[in-house]
């Protein structure tokens, strides 16, 4: 299936709350991605970033910031991605299996809620701009969700 028929899905299984469009957003996209063994979230409170839903295998609970992928991109708040983790010493190894991984910020009126990770077991698999820019529109479309869902309980 293709990135923007997909987005359209996407965009239709949201409600406008956290806890259950982040979990299903983790089962989607692990369902829908090809070659994928690890989606979720990690959503900052103080200095760390503690782990939220998400498929894949049991993980890190705890990632202080600035530590792992993760954690820059929880001080820079660019997307990162890493075409193989094991050539950069700042990645934590929650899954031997992942070799190559993205990492997209979230922003939620005006404040830094946490990150999507998505990690593969392929080297390099994000090479195709495609991907990247499919993964922020997935998290721009759940922020858009989530500020209209706010905006209107107010
Ligand atoms: N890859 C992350 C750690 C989290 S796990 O991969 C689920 C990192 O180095 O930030």
């Amino acid at each position: 299936m293709n990135y923007k028929t997909l987005l359209k899905q996407y965009e239709s299984l949201l409600i406008g709350k956290l806890l259950p469009d982040m979990a299903n957003t983790s089962a989607f996209l692990f369902e829908n991605i090809p070659n994928l063994n690890w989606v979720g979230f990690y959503l900052q409170e103080d200095d760390k970033l503690f782990l939220g839903p998400f498929q894949g295998k049991v993980a890190c609970t705890t990632i202080p910031l600035g530590k792992g992928v993760c954690g820059t991109v929880a001080l820079s708040k660019k997307t990162m991605y890493v075409p193989n983790v094991h050539e950069i010493e700042n990645h934590i190894t929650c899954d031997t299996n992942s070799n190559s991984e993205v990492v997209v910020p979230i922003m939620l009126n005006n404040a830094f809620l946490g990150v999507l990770d998505i990690d593969s077991p392929v080297i390099a698999r994000f090479e195709n701009s495609e991907d990247i820019q499919f993964f922020e529109e997935i998290i721009h479309i759940f922020r858009r969700t989530q500020q209209q869902h706010s905006s209107k309980q107010s």
